[in-house]
């Protein structure tokens, strides 16, 4: 382990290493490359996802601050606030979210699993989910913290923008996933030219950048953006490599010239679901009985399957594709999915 990251408060939340997959059923009908999958949807808390690994930084952190209740903020549909109130009721923290409305503010999915965790839920009024990272919405905590403290509890915000501490130890995260993905690689004996990612604030692509350039691996890294414009989403990396690098006092820096984000993939916009979307979400259930999810993955995967049928990989290639979770979603999006074409 990267011996900075050794130091840290850590709690153990999921099960690691998740397992490295071959998808060969998936590899061999997309007649490409080698597929192998990173099953991070089977990190094991509450239904799994990429933010298991952030939240044994994050958590342990507010638990060594006394902490005993936890406030958030993100979509209706949100994978990580799920994943907030998961660990959070298993540590005996009080969980509190207030949440954009966005879309599939129903009680299915994600805010089905809250309403059975009793997670403090407050929808807001708010469809722009870019709000999540404003200031209206961080004062709004605020707000909720006071009221907690009002009531005698001691509360953490996890707040996603730099330079807040859990924004930092969220990519930390994925800074040791990246130590862990190398790992496998090498006891594995498998040699890989690319990773693929679903990219939204993009902690989890800085982390697994910032870790991999770190420990000299040789492959590139590859996010599919579900949210923001290219541009956009490679600031967010960097903002994120910039203040984890420092944090971790690693010594480099990652150049814009050196990420590969692409943007083709939102379509509509974050949350919508596409056409190839659904159809990549179908594909990789009927070749690997693996499931996707309607907002990162699927979208994720109709990249890589883009990519592939475009011929930006040699046969000879070995691509891991990273599946961060996001399942819950699934059961949201029932009409989109039954809808016919
Ligand atoms: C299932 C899933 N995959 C990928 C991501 C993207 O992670 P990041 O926001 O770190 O880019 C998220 C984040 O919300 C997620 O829930």
């Amino acid at each position: 382990m990267i011996a900075s990251i050794e130091n840290l408060p850590r709690l153990r939340l999921g099960f690691y290493p998740t397992p490295l997959t071959e998808a060969r059923h998936l590899s061999d009908t997309l007649g490409g490359p080698r597929i192998l999958i990173k099953r991070e949807d089977l990190s094991g808390l509450a239904l799994g996802g990429n933010k298991c690994r952030m939240l044994e930084f994050i958590l342990a952190e507010a638990k060594k601050r006394g902490a005993d209740a936890v406030i958030s903020t993100a979509g209706s549909q949100s994978n990580y606030c799920l994943q907030i109130a998961a660990a959070s009721r298993k540590l005996g923290m009080r969980p509190s979210f207030l949440l954009v409305k966005h879309v599939h503010a129903e009680t299915q999915g994600n805010l089905l699993l809250h309403n059975i965790l009793k997670s403090d839920v407050e929808i807001l009024e708010i469809t722009d989910i870019r709000e999540v990272f404003g200031d209206i919405i961080s004062q709004k905590m605020n707000e909720v913290a006071d009221d907690l403290r009002a009531r005698g509890y001691k509360p953490f915000i996890i707040r996603h923008t730099i330079p807040d501490l859990s924004a930092i130890l969220a990519t930390v995260g994925w800074v040791n996933a990246a130590d862990e993905l190398i790992t496998q690689l090498k006891d594995g004996n498998i040699s890989a030219q690319y990773v693929v990612l679903a990219n939204a604030g993009g902690a989890t692509q800085a982390g697994l950048v910032l870790g991999s350039k770190y420990l000299s691996a040789n492959y590139k890294v590859i996010g599919i953006s579900v949210f923001q414009s290219e541009g956009a989403a490679v600031a967010s990396v960097i903002e994120h490599t910039d203040a984890v690098s420092d944090f971790l006092k690693l010594g480099i820096k990652v150049t814009p010239d050196e990420l590969e984000i692409n943007d083709s993939y939102v379509g509509e916009g974050y949350g919508i679901l596409t056409e190839e979307c659904k159809a990549a979400i179908g594909l990789v259930a009927q070749t690997e009985g693996i499931f996707l999810d309607p907002v990162y993955t699927g979208k994720a995967m109709a990249g890589l399957i883009d990519l592939i049928r475009k011929g930006r990989f040699k046969s000879t290639d070995t691509i891991i594709f990273v599946h961060t979770g996001g399942i819950p979603a699934l059961f949201a999006y029932q009409q989109e999915i039954v809808k016919q074409a």
